[in-house]
């Protein structure tokens, strides 16, 4: 009775998982904030998403954890075809082609001073980055990623990289925009993940969006959208949920939530306590994001929250 009236339904569809590389050889090296999670070196990046593959989840996100050495104010290693990201990608497409393979587009990963744009005299150069971000995203969709995801916040970007990838023939390359993405305390462990955090001066308040702000998240997302983002995403996810609804409910696109590296954090400290039980809390946050309006939810839990729900 309990399912013929059940409103919403979590299913592995709605499940994308993102998961960390890094440089090396044999390398599955854990991320301290995050328990569970790993980094991944490309040899064995692989086989990991052929497991989630397996388990029927449709796409993937990768995310570097760039050298130090590699980091430059300009951060031209992200427009490099052969960085860990675009290596990574390539192992993946090649191992598996039937997943969905996601990539951001920010300079966080490349840049010296831990932001999404170019830093000058501690002010964010808008319109330079979108120049370098277009490249990054063009390099990205060569090495074979079909989703580019740009996480920069930087004004009009979404446009001129819609632009860039139809100018170099990646026409079906689609544009998933972190389209309200809030300035989180809840990104810390993410930063530990990649190892942007430390380097990171000040904050990223100047583009990304204040915590209080609601009709600001309609704005962005319309701008978004008018300038031709295919999907779009809302960040973090559980102190959102609002902002997924609205969005959703406004625009009707498919709209995706980031259940973000701190939402994780907690949750796996909480259940490490024996102060909450992890799977019926995971899967009772999982299936809120799906009643607030979601499509499909970003989430560390993606293939724990799989496993479960094959087994039903
Ligand atoms: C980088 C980026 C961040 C996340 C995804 N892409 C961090 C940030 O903006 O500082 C956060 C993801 C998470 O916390 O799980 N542009």
């Amino acid at each position: 009775m309990r399912r013929l009236v059940a409103e919403n339904r979590l299913g592995v569809d709605d499940l994308i998982w993102p998961l960390f590389v890094v440089d090396g050889d044999n390398v599955r090296q854990p991320v301290d904030s995050m328990p569970g999670v790993m980094r991944y070196s490309v040899d064995q990046v692989a086989g990991a998403v052929s497991e989630a593959r397996d388990l029927g989840i449709p796409a993937i996100a990768l995310f570097p954890y760039t050298d130090a050495a590699l980091k430059t104010p300009d951060g031209r290693e992200g427009c490099n075809p052969e960085n860990l990201v675009c290596r990574a990608v390539r192992a993946v497409k090649s191992a598996c082609t039937d997943i969905g393979v996601i990539c951001d587009v920010a300079l966080d990963p490349y840049n010296s001073d831990g932001h999404d744009g170019l830093v000058q005299g501690g002010r964010i150069l808008n319109d330079e980055t979108l120049e370098i971000l277009c490249q990054q995203a063009v390099v990205q969709a060569e090495a074979g990623c079909d989703i580019q995801a740009p996480s920069d916040m930087m004004d009009g970007r979404i446009g001129v990289i819609r632009r860039a990838l139809d100018d170099a023939g990646f026409q079906d390359s689609i544009i998933m925009s972190y389209a309200a993405k809030y300035a989180s305390g809840f990104y810390a462990p993410f930063r530990d993940a990649v190892g942007s955090g430390g380097a990171l001066a000040g904050d990223k308040k100047t583009y990304q969006m204040d915590p209080a702000n609601s009709d600001e998240a309609i704005h962005e997302v319309a701008l978004d959208i008018a300038e031709g983002a295919d999907m779009v995403m809302v960040k973090p996810g559980l102190p959102y949920l609002d902002i997924v609804h609205r969005v959703k409910s406004t625009f009707g696109l498919p709209t995706y939530a980031y259940h973000v590296s701190g939402e994780y954090a907690m949750l796996q400290a909480a259940a490490q306590n024996g102060w909450l039980e992890y799977d019926k809390t995971m899967m009772e946050i999982l299936t809120s994001f799906k009643r607030a309006g979601a499509d499909g939810i970003l989430t560390y839990c993606a293939l724990d929250a799989a496993r479960l729900l094959n087994n039903q």
